[in-house]
């Protein structure tokens, strides 16, 4: 069963309706879903593709199989010749994109491709945040809003660029081990041909199909309080590949660490326009509270999350 696919142009047209009603059980759900037709050309697609994919190889490749400390777990693990799994590390490398980090700088073309990029994905993540105001129910920019704290430009806007290179034991640890998200949005631009991307649906694991060009989107734990538990954040994975090294660019539009994060009132109970909701799920909290939690609990159960941040 793949995840849902929404084509994102029809959402000025005749189809309006539809579309919008695709996106609210993309939401409700599934958590994920991917769309096509985001309006992000496909040049620009293809450099982010070809400068992230050459960083990779020109500046983090050797360097994540000399001294990662995965690498080494992994090593250690074979010389025992004992059939268990590392837990607590990824097999991944990672490097993070932010207004306010260093980036890497000896890859041609990268800052400049990755700063349209990012420049792109940030106002689909604002259109999307619109459209689930709306399917929601609550004031248009009401979610925004939210993650800035009341403020233009607060927000959080980070871009994840990761690799997964070939594994020689994929079965002893995971790409990335299993995991609900902490923040609000998350676009995701993964690799067109290697799978690996797995998401937790009626109990079953699931690949997220890849569709080239194709952006997948999900929500993380702010949108599931921020909805009182209309959309939930969904457990997803990465699993290790023996042979072919796996792209992925994810982009997290997330709350300012001072933000304040609750469920929106409308939804809460008998909201404002009478319709029922349940009794409010979550506690309020300000964000950076809810993410020292996270950083220590990742992946681990969510609820606990939730709960530890109401004791704060
Ligand atoms: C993440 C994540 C998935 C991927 O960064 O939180 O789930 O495909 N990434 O890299
Ligand atoms: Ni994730």
């Amino acid at each position: 069963m793949p995840i849902p696919v929404i084509d994102l142009s029809k959402l000025n047209g005749e189809e309006q309706a539809k579309t919008m009603a695709q996106i609210a059980n993309g939401c409700e759900e599934w958590g994920f879903f991917q769309l096509v037709n985001h309006g992000i050309p496909v040049e620009l697609l293809s450099k982010v593709k070809r400068v992230s994919s050459e960083c990779f190889k020109l500046e983090r490749e050797e360097n994540f199989y000399k001294s990662s400390t995965t690498v080494k777990q992994l090593k250690e693990l074979i010389d025992k010749k004992k059939g268990e799994k590392l837990e607590n590390v990824d097999w991944e490398d990672v490097f993070l994109l932010s207004d306010d980090n260093e980036w890497p700088t000896n890859t041609p073309g990268f800052k400049e491709t990755m700063l349209e990029y990012r420049k792109e994905l940030k106002k689909l993540a604002e259109k999307l945040m619109e459209v689930m105001d709306e399917n929601l129910g609550i004031p248009k920019g009401y979610i925004k809003k939210a993650f800035n704290d009341g403020e233009e430009e607060k927000a959080f806007f980070g871009t994840k660029v990761s690799h997964y290179p070939p594994c020689p034991h994929p079965e002893m640890v995971n790409g990335l081990r299993a995991h609900t998200d902490a923040g609000g949005i998350v676009l995701l631009f993964q690799d067109d041909e290697v799978e690996g991307l797995e998401i937790l649906k009626d109990g079953k694991w699931i690949d997220v199909q890849p569709i080239p060009n194709s952006i997948v989107i999900n929500t993380g734990d702010q949108i599931e309080v921020l909805s009182n538990g209309k959309y939930k954040s969904v457990w997803h994975r990465v699993n290790a590949k023996p042979n072919q090294t796996r792209r992925s660019i994810a982009s997290f539009y997330n709350p300012s660490f001072d933000a304040t994060i609750a469920p929106a009132p409308q939804l809460v109970g008998e909201g404002n326009n009478g319709e029922a909701h349940g009794e409010q799920g979550y506690p309020q909290f300000v964000f950076g509270d809810y993410m020292s939690i996270y950083t220590e609990q990742k992946f681990l159960p969510k609820e606990p999350r939730f709960q530890a941040v109401r004791a704060v």
